[in-house]
C-alpha cells in the first residue's frame, strides 16, 4: 500500500568518520531552509551531539526519556538557523537493545511529521552495524560521501554493498568529500561509479564536490553554518549544489512499504 506524504527522507552517510558528513547534513538543512523549504535535521548519533554543536544550539534533550515514553518528540525538536528544525543526538542508549528501542520510539513519534516537512535529513552514524544499515536503508534516498583515501573510498563502497544487498537503495547521490578541487572530485566520482557499476545494482548521480576549505573549520569554530557565514566560499558552493539537487527532486517519496521509520504506515495506524 502507498500512502501519500509530503516529507522525503534523505540519509547522509559515509563509510568513514571525519569526512564532513555532519557538516554537510547541517549545511544542507540550512540551505534548504534558506530556499524557503521546510527541512528537519535528525541527528541519529546516540553518543555525540554534533549537529546541535555545529548549528550553535545549546539545549540538552532527554533521549532516554523518549525511549522510555516519558518525553514527547515535540520537546526534543529544537529551532535552528533560518527555520531549520533539529532533533539532536546525544548520549543515550548504552546497549544495542536500548538503541534499538530508541530508534523504534523515534520512528513512531516521527510518523506525524510526515506531512509537516518537505525534507527530513538524517545524519547517520559511522560504521556498518545492522542499526546503521537499517537507518540508511529506511530512507527515500542516500547521499553518500566518498573520499580519496583508500579507507574513505573502500568503506563507502563496502557500505553501499551492504545496502544494495540488504534493504536496497531507492536513489543514490554521491558527494566527493574533502577533495582538492572540482576536477579531483569528478575523477573520484568516475572511479567510484565505475566500481559500483561493475558489482552493484545501483545508479549513482554525482552531486559534486565539497573541496577542502578552511572556511569550514572557521564556521565550525564560530558554531555558525558555513553557508551563512561564508556563502561564497568553495565549500558553500558545494553545499548549495547538493541542496539544489535535493530541491530539484532527485529523491522522491519511495513507493510501497515502510522506507523510513515506517512513515508511510502512519496513515494506516493513525
Ligand atoms: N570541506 C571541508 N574542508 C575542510 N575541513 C572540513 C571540511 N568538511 C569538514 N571539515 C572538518 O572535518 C572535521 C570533521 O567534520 P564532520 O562533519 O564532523 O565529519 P563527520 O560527521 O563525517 O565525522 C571537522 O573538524 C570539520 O571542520
Ligand atoms: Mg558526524
Amino acid at each position: 500500500m502507498n500512502y501519500p506524504r509530503r516529507a522525503r527522507v534523505i540519509a547522509v552517510a559515509s563509510g568513514k568518520g571525519g569526512l564532513g558528513r555532519s557538516t554537510l547534513a547541517a549545511n544542507l538543512g540550512v540551505t534548504l531552509a534558506l530556499a524557503g523549504r521546510k527541512p528537519l535535521l535528525v541527528d541519529l548519533d546516540f553518543g555525540l551531539a554534533d549537529a546541535a554543536i555545529l548549528l550553535g544550539i545549546n539545549a540538552a534533550v532527554d533521549l532516554d526519556g523518549l525511549a522510555a515514553g516519558t518525553t514527547p518528540l515535540s520537546a526534543m525538536t529544537l529551532a535552528g538557523p533560518a527555520g531549520l528544525d533539529l532533533i539532536p543526538g546525544g548520549p543515550a542508549g548504552e546497549t544495542p537493545r536500548s538503541r534499538e528501542l530508541l530508534l523504534r520510539r523515534l520512528a513512531q513519534s516521527m510518523r506525524p511529521l510526515a506531512d509537516r516537512y518537505d525534507d527530513i535529513i538524517i545524519d547517520t552514524t559511522t560504521g556498518a552495524s545492522p542499526e546503521v544499515i537499517a537507518s540508511i536503508g529506511d530512507s527515500d534516498g542516500v547521499i553518500l560521501l566518498v573520499g580519496e583515501e583508500p579507507t574513505a573510498f573502500m568503506n563507502a563502497y563496502g557500505l553501499l554493498r551492504l545496502l544494495a544487498h540488504g534493504p536496497g537503495i531507492s536513489a543514490l547521490g554521491i558527494v566527493a568529500a574533502q577533495v582538492e578541487d572540482e576536477a579531483a572530485g569528478a575523477a573520484l566520482f568516475q572511479r567510484f561509479a565505475a566500481l559500483a557499476a561493475r558489482f552493484l545494482p545501483v545508479q549513482p548521480s554525482y552531486l559534486g564536490a565539497i573541496p577542502v576549505d578552511s572556511h569550514v573549520k572557521d564556521s565550525v569554530m564560530a558554531r555558525r553554518p558555513c553557508v551563512q557565514l561564508f556563502p561564497d566560499c568553495p565549500a558553500s558552493l558545494g553545499y548549495r549544489r547538493v541542496a539544489g539537487a535535493v530541491a530539484g527532486g532527485l529523491f522522491q517519496q519511495s513507493a510501497g512499504g515502510d522506507r523510513f521509520m515506517a512513515l508511510e504506515g502512519f496513515h494506516a495506524v493513525g
